[in-house]
């Protein structure tokens, strides 16, 4: 007979230890050690029955990887092309964020395509999401709902019903009975996920689940979910703009760098395939103040405003305020113009803004920053629409940012025909012109953003008839 050991558990995360202690050495949870009993292995495995015989890797069929595309584009886009039999996926997002709609969203539209698709609550009741279906248009004869918390109830949906979609919302909210634990935690969060794991891979369903992050990254969550699923999708955004951005950031079907866009409204959630109108001020044209640049969210470009208002202070210090931009960086820049481009600042308050609640953090942006604000101490705008592509260094210099090519076509596709960019860029692109500026200095003698005492009349400048 086999011995067995006595020690003590974490109803949390399962942590084991010998003695009893106080407090849990893995999950830090106080309170949570309790006595256990487990019957160690036999120690003998050989023999055991195979799911199917090892076979040559070219004789594996493709098609078990095949992806359907849900019908929601700025999805399919991040999933690599949709969604393939037996993935498990999770969309990870801060409470409020839109995920449920999202994904209520979704499953209407599977079942748009006349595939039974089930949709399980386990945060709000069927009434709550019939009345959310009804005004973001989601109401189709394929959907099926079912409020259920426990995962025993959840599997006999699926077997009762065969569907060939399943929403779980969420994960954190469904509990199994017989595992220690309170719903949410390590333990039942990862019970519940390896079980959802075995009925997608043995019944093909792929499976969509909602888990919760908080701003602390703390609570049983995402992190430890992240090994179990084939799929990670973070979902972003922030409160106060409609704006919300679902990133790959593990993807066993396909790039893990592709960013969705989608717009927060009254009626539900909608797709936004050209972004990069959200991100700048609708004018014509340029104004004091305002430089143009295309950021990259993953391997997407966006177009980006930043925006930049100079004032004079009699402060010992004067005011130098961000947002949307890293304030240390942009101490940078504004060191580099003052030293390196003899824009004078030291006496003048700063205030620096991306348009439209953008987050750039991308140094491809500086050299736009830099121009923003040489062009509102000058008081002076560009004379005509133009973007700006570079990293700006501590000596002055524009260095090269990745994927210049991608971002030029980009620019290039909305309608510019003039880019500054770093030396060596080499681009090549018909109704583009692409200026290669080396220095700061150069940029702002290029666009005249001196007052015009401080201009170098010898300096080259850019003959904006051509
Ligand atoms: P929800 O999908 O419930 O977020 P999550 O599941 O991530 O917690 O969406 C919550 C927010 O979205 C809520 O504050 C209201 C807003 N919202 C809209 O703006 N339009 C809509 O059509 C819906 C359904 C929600
Ligand atoms: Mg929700």
């Amino acid at each position: 007979m086999a011995k067995t050991a006595v020690a003590h558990r974490c109803s949390e995360c399962g942590w084991t230890s010998a003695r009893w202690v106080g407090r849990c050495n893995q999950c830090q949870a106080w309170g949570s050690m309790a006595p256990h009993t487990s019957t160690p292995s036999r120690g003998s495995v050989a023999g055991a029955a195979v799911m199917s015989a090892a076979r040559p890797i070219r004789d594996v069929p493709l098609h078990e990887a095949a992806s359907t595309p849900t019908g929601v584009g700025e999805l399919d886009r991040v999933l690599g092309s949709g969604l393939v039999a037996g993935a498990v996926v999770l969309l990870a997002g801060e409470p409020g964020v839109g995920k449920s709609t999202l994904l209520l969203d979704v499953a209407a539209r599977w079942a748009g395509g006349g595939r039974r698709t089930l949709y399980v609550s386990a945060e709000e009741s069927a009434a709550q999401v019939r009345l959310r279906a009804g005004r973001t248009g989601a109401l189709h004869d394929q959907l099926f709902l079912a409020a259920e918390t426990d995962l025993g109830a959840v599997l006999t949906h699926i077997e009762q019903l065969d569907p060939e979609l399943l929403v779980l919302d969420s994960v954190q909210a469904v509990t199994v009975s017989g595992t220690d634990g309170v719903a949410g935690g390590v333990a039942q969060v990862r019970e519940v996920t390896n079980a959802l794991v075995r009925v997608a891979k043995q019944r093909r369903l792929p499976v969509l689940l909602v888990g919760h992050v908080t701003k602390d990254g703390t609570v049983a969550g995402p992190r430890l979910l992240e090994h179990l699923v084939d799929v990670v999708l973070s979902f972003e955004g922030d409160r106060h703009s409609g704006l919300r951005l679902v990133r790959a950031t593990k993807n066993r079907f396909g790039p893990a760098d592709e960013v969705g866009c989608f717009e927060m409204t009254e009626g539900g959630i909608r797709e936004v395939a050209d972004p990069s109108h959200l991100f700048t001020s609708a004018r014509a044209e340029p104004v004091p103040g305002t430089a143009l640049t295309v950021t990259q969210e993953g391997r997407r470009p966006l177009l980006g405003e930043l925006q930049a208002l100079v004032a004079p202070s009699a402060a010992q210090t004067p005011r130098r305020v961000t947002h949307g931009l890293e304030g240390g960086r942009v101490s940078v820049i504004l060191a580099v113009l003052e030293r390196k481009a003899k824009v004078r600042l030291h006496n003048k308050e700063v205030y620096v803004s991306t348009v439209g609640g953008a987050r750039v953090v991308d140094p491809a942006a500086d050299l736009a920053v830099a121009l923003a604000v040489a062009s509102a101490a000058a008081e002076h705008a560009f004379h005509r629409p133009l973007i700006a592509l570079g990293e700006v260094g501590l000596s002055g210099e524009v260095r090269r940012v990745a994927g210049v090519e991608r971002r030029i076509a980009e620019a290039a596709r909305l309608g510019f025909g003039l880019a500054l960019v770093p030396p060596g860029s080499n681009i090549g692109l018909r109704g583009m012109r692409a200026v290669e500026v080396g220095t700061v200095a150069a940029a702002v003698d290029l666009l005249q953003l001196r007052p015009p005492k401080r201009r170098d009349p010898e300096a080259p400048r850019l003959r904006l008839a051509e």
